[in-house]
């Protein structure tokens, strides 16, 4: 079966357990993509969704579920009859996720759905429960797959340093396989993302030039322009190189540097990957400087609106130098990729919402226009990964007229007008833990090698008391021009279209 066969692939029917079943990201997220996957098959209709919930009678959950459509998915137009459409898999148990007899509970709620007790346990709880988790599954025997399968599904972040990290892959795998635990990365969900491989290795004229004898350096963003939100407990000890760079953004960086994989499998594809991540060159401690930038959130403006400093934010620190952007530069020491910097960067509270891997070209080697014209830009090719997604080519064209002076012209091909709508990520994400693809989960491996690339520049930056500050709203880091100073073209900040 191919895999365009296979995600159209209805899956079996299953209970879909939700820890957490009251939080954020059930609301906002899950729900909203049961409900669109069961109203177009890719939830078998027998499945039943079961919430484990601590706070709530069964009465308020619905309610509480009812509301969040309302609130956070308003697109969707839940009706009364959809409403009772969906609410009709529902099936509340409740349990502290301390309480062993909970385990118990959750055991005794699933039911055999055509012929087996398929389950997927999804951990929509803070991270320092899924070891928890998993071990009172354990317990009851529901990792145990002689009757259907049990898939466990966890979210990052994957610890906090490699310390923390392979602590939890040790918490996890001493009680589940490591084919069972699916690690969410909503960013490897995308369409746009997906859509690198097939840019990649769909079409034949990216092969010549994707190497270092053609191409200068990458860079791979995501700006936002959203601030931490409600987050501030999180993300103080967290900042962006964890939150983003760690995960979403050292993903991407590894489906743009792999190799062809031998076949579209999850563990030939993941074993490429990590080979990137293997021959990512290591930061002594005296380099971390010169290759990393981290800022902060000042004060500003963003769109209409005017932005508090990230200081000032609900239950920030005052004096804290945690960052809201980062930036580091990595080199991949192999053949393909030798010397071709990669620099990767991230920041909240940004011009613009912009995700995207530009490839910058080599300059042309000599000017043959020399007597009339400028110098001709170097040619970048941009993956515009969001909100916008699709592909422009900067190239260099004449100008009308009678001289041979050149200007860029920019080739933009839209992939799909409303990209974030085409799939939501966590739809095609469930969809492939319920057919047991996890082609786009991270392996434990990758998740620790990551952490163990950014382990010195975490050492660096923990003990500082004091950060570099941007404008809410701009792009004024000048350590950035710094950090690309080498680079054709410079830092190159997102495009904006209108
Ligand atoms: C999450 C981060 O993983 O990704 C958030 O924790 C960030 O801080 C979010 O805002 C960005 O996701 P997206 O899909 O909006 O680009």
């Amino acid at each position: 079966m191919t895999a365009t066969e296979q995600q159209l692939e209805t899956a079996e029917p299953t209970n879909i357990v939700i820890f957490g079943a009251t939080g954020d990201l059930t609301r906002r997220k899950l729900m909203p993509a049961l409900l669109r996957m069961l109203c177009c098959g890719l939830v078998h209709a027998d499945s039943r969704i079961i919430g484990v919930v601590h706070d709530s009678n069964e009465a308020e959950w619905l309610q509480l579920l009812k509301d969040g459509f309302d609130e956070f998915s308003p697109q969707l137009n839940v009706d009364e009859a959809s409403w009772l459409k969906f609410s009709s898999h529902l099936k509340m148990v409740s349990g502290d996720l301390g309480d062993e007899a909970t385990y118990q509970r959750v055991a005794d709620s699933l039911e055999t759905l055509g012929g087996k007790k398929n389950a997927m346990f999804y951990c929509a709880i803070p991270p320092e429960w899924y070891g928890k988790v998993a071990q009172g599954l354990h317990r009851v025997g529901m990792v145990n797959e002689d009757n259907g399968y049990r898939r466990l599904v966890i979210e990052k972040p994957f610890g906090s340093n490699l310390e923390t990290a392979s602590r939890l892959d040790k918490e996890l795998q001493s009680v589940i396989n490591e084919k069972q635990i699916y690690r969410i990365d909503h960013y490897l969900g995308k369409e746009s993302v997906q859509n690198l491989l097939v840019y990649r290795f769909a079409n034949s004229i990216m092969e010549p030039l994707w190497n270092r004898n053609y191409i200068d350096h990458i860079q791979i963003s995501a700006s936002e322009t959203i601030g931490i939100e409600y987050r501030a407990k999180y993300y103080e000890n967290s900042g962006a190189l964890r939150d983003m760079i760690q995960s979403h953004l050292m993903q991407i960086m590894t489906l743009v540097a792999m190799e062809p994989p031998v076949e579209f499998t999850a563990d030939a594809v993941r074993d490429e990957k990590m080979k990137v991540l293997r021959a990512v060159r290591l930061f002594e401690p005296e380099q971390v400087e010169n290759q990393t930038v981290s800022a902060q959130y000042a004060s500003g403006t963003v769109g209409d609106e005017t932005a508090p400093a990230y200081v000032s934010e609900e239950n920030v620190s005052p004096d804290s130098a945690t960052e809201t952007f980062a930036a580091v530069k990595f080199y991949i020491d192999n053949w393909r990729w030798q010397g071709v910097p990669f620099i990767l960067w991230t920041g909240k509270r940004m011009k613009a919402r912009v995700s995207e891997v530009m490839i910058r070209f080599r300059k042309p080697p000599f000017n043959l226009f020399d007597s009339h014209a400028s110098l001709p830009a170097a040619n970048a090719l941009v993956f515009r990964l969001q909100p916008d997604g699709g592909v422009v080519i900067r190239m260099n064209a004449k100008k009308p007229g009678l001289t041979t002076d050149n200007e860029e012209m920019v080739m933009r091909a839209p992939y799909a007008n409303d990209i974030e709508h085409v799939a939501d990520a966590y739809e095609i994400l469930m969809h492939d833990v319920l057919i047991g693809d996890s082609t786009l989960f991270s392996r434990g491996d990758e998740v620790e090698e990551c952490w163990s690339i950014l382990e010195p520049v975490l050492k660096a930056w923990k003990d500082r008391f004091s950060i570099e500050r941007y404008r809410a709203g701009t792009w004024d880091i000048a350590a950035m021009d710094e950090l690309t100073e080498d680079c054709v073209g410079g830092w190159h900040k997102p495009t904006i279209y209108e």
